[in-house]
């Protein structure tokens, strides 16, 4: 099915590569790129709208003038910078899906889809394999938006039929648009200073074990969430979604696998924190029944692709 789509928040790590997919996909004048930046993502030719996503009636006025049939709300502000403005980390955070859930109950579109994080779980939950349900107590203001978000999503769907669609992304490994503000980062940045300068200093402890995923493996989820009949990707689940666990220590020695004379220290700062509040492995049980998903990408095959994309 061609959809007309929108995506809120363009510019950034995941928008950027979702806008080229869903392109691929439902073809260019098909998908509006928007993002309150101007257009800084010049492999992404097609239409381009600078829209803030915290402005209702300007977001409701492009919906309605481009008929808009599905929404992607990428806009948002991560963990790390969350703790530092956590005011307006939960001001962006939730009233743009606001915004966009409105837009739904009020028949202006008929699809969402809005990334939740493994920042919902917190100190409490079940480090390894952390099931689909269970204790949820984040502790930053990211989970707790994440979280609030979740269960906003589910009452607009159970309350007006809203098809909103969500995964828990882990940390998102990509070579084409750079991560901002979050804990998963430095799973990128230690590429980009490998590659320049043969060490990094990582904000993270050694055995810092967190859930990671490939970008590609990241938008193949979600093109196949959102192509999914309502009846296995369930509205209003916010599916545990999984490819790879790793620390720290064990990325460098993959890395030093393709580049020996690598070196790593440590330096963990306050992002530690909210490192050790997350599970280390994510059970992802129901996102493989109830809609088949299945990543791609391990460890080494992560690894190899990021190396050879950025030599
Ligand atoms: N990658 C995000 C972060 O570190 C988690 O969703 O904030």
């Amino acid at each position: 099915m061609s959809q007309k789509c929108l995506i809120l928040g363009a510019n950034g790590q995941i928008g950027t590569e979702l806008v080229i997919a869903l392109r691929a996909k439902h073809g260019v004048n098909q998908v509006i790129a928007s993002d309150v930046k101007p257009n800084n993502a010049p492999e992404q030719e097609g239409p381009f709208i600078q829209l803030d996503a915290l402005d209702e009636s300007a977001l409701r006025a492009v919906v309605v003038r481009e008929k808009i049939d599905a929404v992607y709300l990428m806009a948002a502000m991560l963990s790390a910078t969350g703790e530092q403005h956590p005011d307006l980390a939960w001001s962006l955070n939730m009233n743009t899906l606001f915004h966009v859930l409105r837009l739904a109950k009020d028949g202006l579109i008929s699809r969402i889809f809005w990334p939740s994080s493994i920042a919902v779980f917190g100190p409490s939950s079940p480090k390894e394999n952390t099931p689909q349900l269970g204790v949820m107590e984040p502790s930053t203001v990211y989970g707790i938006s994440k979280l609030s978000g979740e269960m906003w999503c589910q009452y607009y769907h159970q309350k007006y039929g809203v098809d909103v669609r969500s995964l828990r992304y882990p940390g998102l490994i990509s070579h084409k648009s750079a991560p901002g503000g979050g804990t998963t980062d430095y799973a990128v940045t230690i590429f980009y200073e490998a590659l320049a300068t043969g060490h990094f200093d990582c904000y993270l402890s050694s055995d810092a074990a967190l859930p990671m995923m490939y970008m590609d493996d990241a938008i193949a989820a979600t093109l196949a969430l959102m192509d999914a009949p309502a009846t296995k990707a369930k509205p209003g689940v916010a599916y545990n979604l999984s490819a790879m666990s790793f620390s720290p220590e064990a990325l460098a020695e993959e890395i030093k696998k393709h580049l020996p004379e690598f070196t790593i220290s440590y330096a963990p700062d306050a992002r530690q924190k909210i490192a050790d509040s997350w599970p280390k492995s994510i059970d992802d049980s129901w996102a493989r029944k109830d809609w088949g998903w299945k990543p791609q990408y391990d460890l080494s095959q992560m690894v190899s692709t990021m190396l050879a994309h950025l030599k």
